[in-house]
């Protein structure tokens, strides 16, 4: 085909012919973003959508010059006017552009804000790794409180929970103040220096730049040597340390099981001390379900106040996938609930009014215009997952009495014309 799909991005279908691609299908992402509104919604966050680009200073900005997504990922292009945009990559920076933009800060020292979006990274094509992908994130302005950062922890791991997923484990690292980073760093650079010739090319790359992100290595021969490293918990200011210490309290009175990982650093350069993901055990290399942390002064350096912050962001391709593979909650798969089939033209218009009645009072209904067989229009109705069907023809017609038939136990009700809304809206 000449206009094939571009690398690294999909179509999200009713249907996907595909059977590897069942993740790929709405149903799913309508539903895994219905629970993602409900549970921000219920912890207090509020929906912000920004635009799809932003100016490209924005991101080396924030998610830092250093960070493979800026060295690397970006979508990156010159419009007319010769102004450098970038597709969005991720959702912070463009929220803490929004805030200062419009001054949010102004009204109320607290926002809460989610929200659900595409990003885009040019990413090397890989399980798990799309060049658009789809984030639920959440962004808590105002509260430096360990609280904050517990609840919105607590949010990530409650949405994964009512999803049904399973074999999850939350991991928690703190990154400290500045001086603790620096203080690291130098350190992490003493112990590493005599192993620089073994470690992988793409660690050593990061051991002037950033070598913190070091610790992220996958390669084992660098993992083996990272063994005996420093660990960033022993640096820690008091206050950064107390602040952990009382969030990982809250985690185990909420009764949320973690595990400290000092090796966590995550990928972005705005973070300052908690940092969070949350992973699948099945999903491979790729397997991040979420992540996140604290940056209390990504605002200032974007020219806004000195406002602390946290967030996260998670990828609904993996979760979808992940709860796929676990036979996750999904609630019965249903395009319509009831499915109109006539058998003839008298039959059509008796239909048609009923479809209309039954839609006034907001039952979801779909009747079959095609005039194919009988056989072929129950066949679309098993494809829209119809909750029930109803063939109407001659005699329908004459008795008004119809047979609401439910597909997922063949089982038929006969019941007289003036009572279908009534049985279907219980
Ligand atoms: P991130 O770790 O880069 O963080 O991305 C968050 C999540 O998005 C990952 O855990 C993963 O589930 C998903 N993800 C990232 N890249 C891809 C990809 N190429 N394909 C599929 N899924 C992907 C951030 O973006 C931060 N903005 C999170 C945050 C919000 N921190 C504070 N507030």
């Amino acid at each position: 085909m000449d206009y094939q799909i571009a690398k690294g991005v999909f179509d999200i279908l009713p249907e996907d012919p595909d059977p590897e691609g069942k993740w790929r299908e709405v149903f799913y992402w309508q539903y895994i973003e219905k629970v993602a509104r409900q549970i921000a919604e219920e912890f207090g966050f509020q929906e912000i959508r920004t635009p799809l680009f932003e100016r490209t200073e924005l991101f080396t900005r924030s998610v830092g010059a250093t960070s493979d997504i800026v060295n690397k990922e970006m979508y990156t292009f010159l419009d007319k006017g010769g102004r450098s945009l970038t597709l969005r990559p991720e959702g912070t920076a463009s929220v803490m552009r929004a805030i200062i933009d419009k001054a949010l800060y102004q009204k109320s020292s607290m926002m809460k804000f989610y929200y659900l979006l595409p990003m885009f990274r040019y990413e090397r094509q890989q399980a798990g790794r799309y060049r658009q992908h789809h984030q639920f994130g959440i962004e808590a302005i105002g509260s430096a409180s360990p609280y904050q950062d517990a609840e919105v922890i607590i949010l990530l791991h409650e949405f994964l929970q009512r999803l049904g997923l399973k074999n999850l484990n939350l991991w928690i690292n703190c990154l400290g103040d500045h001086s603790c980073r620096e203080n690291f760093r130098q350190s992490l650079q003493n112990y590493l220096k005599p192993y620089f010739q073994e470690l992988s090319p793409l660690s050593q790359l990061r051991f002037e730049n950033n070598p913190l992100r070091i610790l992220d290595s996958k390669d084992p021969k660098d993992q083996q040597i990272l063994l005996k490293a420093p660990s960033i918990l022993d640096f820690l200011e008091k206050e950064a340390q107390d602040d952990f210490e009382k969030i990982c309290a809250i985690l185990r009175t909420e009764q949320i099981p973690y595990q400290i990982n000092p090796k966590l650093v995550r990928g972005l350069d705005y973070y300052n001390r908690t940092v969070f993901e949350i992973t699948a055990e099945e999903l491979g290399a790729q397997n991040s379900l979420g992540g996140g942390g604290r940056y209390d002064h990504l605002i200032h350096e974007l020219g806004g106040p000195q406002l602390p912050a946290f967030g996260f962001g998670s990828g609904l391709e993996r979760i979808i996938q992940t709860m796929l593979s676990q036979k996750g909650l999904f609630p019965p798969l249903s395009f319509v609930k009831v499915y109109l089939i006539p058998l003839d033209e008298q039959a059509m218009s008796f239909s048609f009014s009923l479809l209309t009645t039954l839609r006034n009072h907001h039952i979801s209904a779909e009747m079959d215009l095609s005039g194919k067989k009988l056989k072929i229009a129950m066949k679309r109705a098993d494809t829209l997952k119809a909750q029930y069907v109803i063939v109407i023809g001659e005699e329908e017609l004459h008795t008004k009495q119809l047979k609401l038939k439910e597909m997922a136990t063949g089982n038929s009700n006969l019941l007289p014309l003036s009572k279908i809304v009534e049985v279907l809206k219980k």
